[in-house]
């Protein structure tokens, strides 16, 4: 049966987690794997979801099925979360999913069974994850400009030039916020410009928003989405609850559809349900519940926002110490960009040699593509790094 298989290709943040964990330097530092950390390099489970968790366990009475659709509660709240009151919730339909890579894997699906020809078109670089996934539902991957490694800054003339050229077998997969792995994002006025573009051309979007609430505030982030929302007939949208909740292993996800009346999104409901029957039957049901909970009690809900308000503050102080502190060593405003990226990763835009000598020399850990992670910055580590990629980079 195997014999003739080809070795599958691994997936290089783990070998480079496992390198990290082998290496017995002192002050070593871990800017690959993208979870957040705390100033002890700890991810630690939010006080809101311990007490939600607490509260479940004293109330839960039954283990049944959750239903192929999943929480009702949950996916409500999660509309509502990323969507607010940008579209009429009579076009919104929603199943819940094992993590955003789950609800992608539906909404491709979706995709696949509404148009089998479609294109998905992704930002150059994305996440590793879309073009295997695009590829493993059958659909064709294709990619469009947006990062201009010369300024760390979005090249956002070349991206919409691509999607001015798209038309309605198009799908353009756009990432809601916190870009990874550039940290560079879109304005206010680039949204409405994309808005434009595909409303003008009739191009698909697949919306990708793993990190709401990592960049601006859970508002903020979510504003370029609801322009969108506001403007197109139809679009599909990936939650997660993985980093603004913590809940990583959990896997909680939520896959939105908005049709353009109430009865086309009822038919892409149909869909994502039976998609979702024929592969894994039900999603798993625990953080999908402590995310319902906090969501819907208000003493946790404020409890969560404070928390991860100071997540993303660290980040951000995080940011700018690192900016200033290369600014201070190099007398050049070449990395002033990690000050205006938002959410959790950079990408410094070094070569692969100056990662491999950072790694060897200095125990600093990142990817090959030189994205850092800036939350698994210690504070006290900052000038160690600065130095160090000011060394490298002379
Ligand atoms: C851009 C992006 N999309 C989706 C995901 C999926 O996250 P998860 O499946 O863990 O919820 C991630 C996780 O790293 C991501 O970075």
């Amino acid at each position: 049966m195997f014999e003739h298989l080809k070795p599958a290709p691994q997936d290089k943040i783990f070998a480079l987690m496992a390198a990290f964990n082998e290496d017995e330097r002192q002050g070593k530092i871990d800017l690959g794997i993208g979870v957040y950390k705390d100033d002890h390099g700890k991810t630690p489970i939010m006080s809101a979801v311990k007490k939600a968790e607490q509260r479940l366990l004293e109330t839960a009475s039954t283990k049944g099925y959750v239903g192929v659709g999943g929480d009702k509660a949950f996916n409500a709240a999660m509309i509502d979360l990323a969507l607010a009151d940008s579209v009429p919730a009579e076009r919104v339909r929603a199943v819940q999913a094992p993590g955003g890579t789950g609800a992608l894997w539906v909404l491709m699906m979706l995709i696949k069974r509404s148009n089998p020809d479609a294109r998905v078109w992704i930002s150059d670089p994305s996440w590793p994850n879309h073009t295997p996934m695009v590829e493993q539902v059958g659909l064709e991957p294709a990619v469009y400009p947006y990062f201009d490694r010369s300024t760390g800054l979005v090249n956002f003339e070349a991206m919409i030039e691509t999607l001015d050229g798209l038309g309605k077998n198009d799908v353009v997969l756009l990432h809601g916020c916190c870009h990874n792995p550039t940290g560079a994002n879109l304005s206010l006025e680039q949204w409405g410009r994309v808005a434009d573009s595909l409303e003008r051309t009739g191009a698909f979007p697949l919306i990708d928003m793993a990190y709401q609430g990592f960049g601006d505030g859970l508002d903020k982030d979510a504003a370029g989405v609801r322009l969108l929302a506001s403007r197109l007939p139809e679009f599909v949208m990936a939650t997660s609850c993985s980093k603004n909740f913590g809940l990583y292993r959990d896997r909680a996800g939520c896959a939105i559809a908005v049709g353009e009346s109430a009865r086309t999104a009822d038919l892409a409901l149909k869909q994502m349900l039976s998609a979702v029957r024929a592969a894994y039957s039900q999603p798993p049901a625990h953080g999908a519940e402590v995310v319902a909970t906090i969501l819907g009690d208000s003493a946790l809900r404020a409890e969560w926002e404070a928390e991860l308000e100071a997540m993303r503050n660290r980040m951000i102080a995080n940011r700018t110490a690192l900016a200033e502190a290369i600014r201070e060593r190099s007398n050049s405003t070449d990395f002033d960009f990690v000050a205006e990226h938002r959410g959790m990763f950079s990408l410094l835009g070094v070569s692969e040699k100056v990662v491999e000598r950072l790694k060897d020399e200095d125990a600093i850990y990142m990817l090959d593509d030189s994205r850092i992670n800036i939350a698994g910055l210690a504070e006290d580590r900052v000038v160690k790094l600065a130095d160090a990629l000011v060394a490298a980079t002379r």
